[in-house]
């Protein structure tokens, strides 16, 4: 848990807030938010209490895929602002001590990268080996069955040079070749640009698509990837990028990995202990309580096995929301929304908020033909706008968001309830309760560091999750009401309830404790 310092690493004891900056805050009216637009909101990140921000894509973009798609890997797209704007942004969030990780897009570049410009200018050109060309089949066909993963072939025709060149994702973002070490070093290079300038660490997109199969075989079933991603010889590659973050002190690597990654395949992106920690993933994103249905049980098990899958010196984490997937209050509902915020915030492990979840943001229906989002546009029915509108900070027009007449994606209809203003004068509101939790788990060294314990068998009701979080003497139990139903409870333990998602309660207990319907509660157990 320390490091050869003997200091806990700040990423272990923090939360981690995502920012999408097309939607956070616009400061210059073009209806897309930008980076000064983020510096203005600082204080309220502060005030909230979260201790790093991750922001989605700034660089130089066409745009294909919002910014996923990178043109220039070390400036900043004129949309979000300037590399002076950036270097304020960090200054500022610095000075508030918050930390600042960039989204890394290594996998892929946007097909208006100058590299792959070059690489596509001819099939001798120096870069041309930089991207994945394959000849085509006798018929002319792709050369296998590998599929995008926002649909159809991964394979496009480059008639210039008379060959197939692989894209993972859109035919705008065409995958760079990890088997060159050029390759490699260029990347490296991109990471020490930002380290460099001070930023806290990485958010690293699909690390584990970056090694393909070599003999570029057929897919059995091209959507269940053993070829064309999710190799284990990408571990060499993430270690090369891991020397370059263990140049500097204290910086923090967080990969974004297969959802349907098994605990043992988790296991594996962590590397080995060494003396700053792991010689891969710090982070390795845990998905797996987004995929997990809404049942005690299941949450109860999804947990167990993650715990138990963990290498010695893996540090947990847990995500219940991104940009990539449904909003929480979305998928679970408006009232489990609440327990679900008080289990993400009391598990052992780094936890990720996506913005607007701290106010409970649902998704905002986007009419398909006025869809943004190119895998939305492909595939109907698969757009990720809905969870990417603009934040809602207070009941003015754009709900504060932007001064400027249209905004990228619209604003949710419900924002003059929901939104930061309204709820900061609620005592009860779902921003109370998000700046609760996040003030106990600042205070509570047991729900920052403390051990897992899952509680059950007599006395705790099927549709209950409970457990303790454990730090020396301090003993922490969270009971989650996952029923529509009042449950009763005995915990065979006297203590005190510290919080409640209903944000009405502390009181003594002795064993029985009530809890209403969906109520989560957090009760400091007396010393035994
Ligand atoms: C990751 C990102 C997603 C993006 C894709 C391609 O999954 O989270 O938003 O579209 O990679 O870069």
């Amino acid at each position: 848990m320390t490091t050869q310092n003997g200091k806990t690493p700040w990423w272990k004891q923090g939360i981690i807030y995502q920012i999408y900056p097309r939607s956070f805050q616009d400061s210059n009216q073009d209806g897309v938010g930008d980076l000064p637009g983020i510096t203005s909101r600082l204080d309220y990140l502060q005030w909230l209490g979260i201790d790093a921000i991750w922001l989605s894509p700034i660089f130089p973009s066409p745009m294909a895929d919002f910014g996923y798609d990178v043109a220039d890997y070390c400036d900043i797209h004129p949309l979000f602002g300037t590399l002076a704007d950036f270097d304020t942004l960090l200054a500022e969030a610095h000075a508030r001590g918050i930390k600042l990780l960039l989204d890394l897009v290594p996998n892929h570049t946007s097909n208006e990268h100058r590299w792959f410009l070059e690489a596509r200018s001819s099939r001798d050109n120096s870069r041309r080996d930089w991207y994945i060309w394959r000849d085509a089949k006798p018929d002319g066909g792709p050369p296998n069955n590998w599929v995008s993963a926002f649909g159809g072939s991964a394979w496009e025709w480059d008639a210039v040079t008379g060959q197939y060149y692989l894209h993972s994702f859109l035919k705008e973002q065409p995958d760079l070749n990890y088997r060159n070490p050029e390759v490699i070093a260029a990347m490296q290079d991109v990471i020490r640009f930002w380290l460099d300038r001070g930023v806290d660490g990485f958010r690293v997109d699909v690390i584990d698509w970056m090694m393909k199969d070599s003999e570029f075989r057929d897919e059995a079933d091209p959507y269940i990837r053993v070829y064309s991603a999710f190799r284990l010889e990408v571990h060499d590659i993430i270690r090369r990028f891991r020397q370059v973050f263990d140049e500097y002190p204290d910086r923090v690597m967080v990969g974004e990995v297969n959802y349907f990654g098994t605990p043992a395949y988790l296991a594996g992106l962590y590397g080995s202990k060494t003396e700053t920690g792991s010689d891969m993933l710090d982070l390795p994103f845990n998905f797996r309580l987004i995929l997990t249905p809404w049942f005690a049980a299941d949450m109860r098990e999804a947990v167990e096995a993650y715990e138990a899958g963990l290498p010695e010196h893996g540090w947990p984490n847990y995500v219940l929301g991104n940009h990539d997937q449904a909003r929480l209050a979305s998928r679970v509902g408006r009232s489990e929304a609440r327990t679900a915020a008080m289990l993400l915030l009391t598990l052992r492990g780094t936890p990720f908020i996506y913005y607007g979840e701290e106010i409970g943001m649902e998704n905002v229906p986007v009419p398909q033909e006025a869809v943004q989002d190119p895998y939305g546009i492909n595939v109907p029915g698969m757009t990720r706008d809905p969870e990417r509108t603009p934040m809602q900070w207070d009941n003015r027009p754009n709900a504060g968001f932007s001064t400027g007449g249209q905004t990228w994606l619209p604003v949710a209809a419900d924002y003059q309830t929901v939104n930061v203003q309204v709820q900061r004068d609620d005592p009860r509101s779902m921003l109370a309760l998000y700046l609760r939790l996040i003030a106990l788990r600042r205070e509570n060294a047991a729900l920052r560091l403390g051990d897992y314990r899952s509680v059950t068998g007599e006395g705790i009701p099927p549709d209950c999750y409970v457990y303790l979080r454990i730090y020396g003497g301090e003993r922490v139990c969270v009971a989650l009401n996952f029923a529509a139903n009042e449950r009763e409870l005995d915990l065979k333990n006297s203590g005190r309830v510290i919080l409640s998602t209903q944000l009405d309660r502390t009181e003594p207990i002795v064993g029985k404790l009530k809890l209403r319907p969906h109520e989560g509660v957090i009760v400091a157990l007396a010393d035994l």
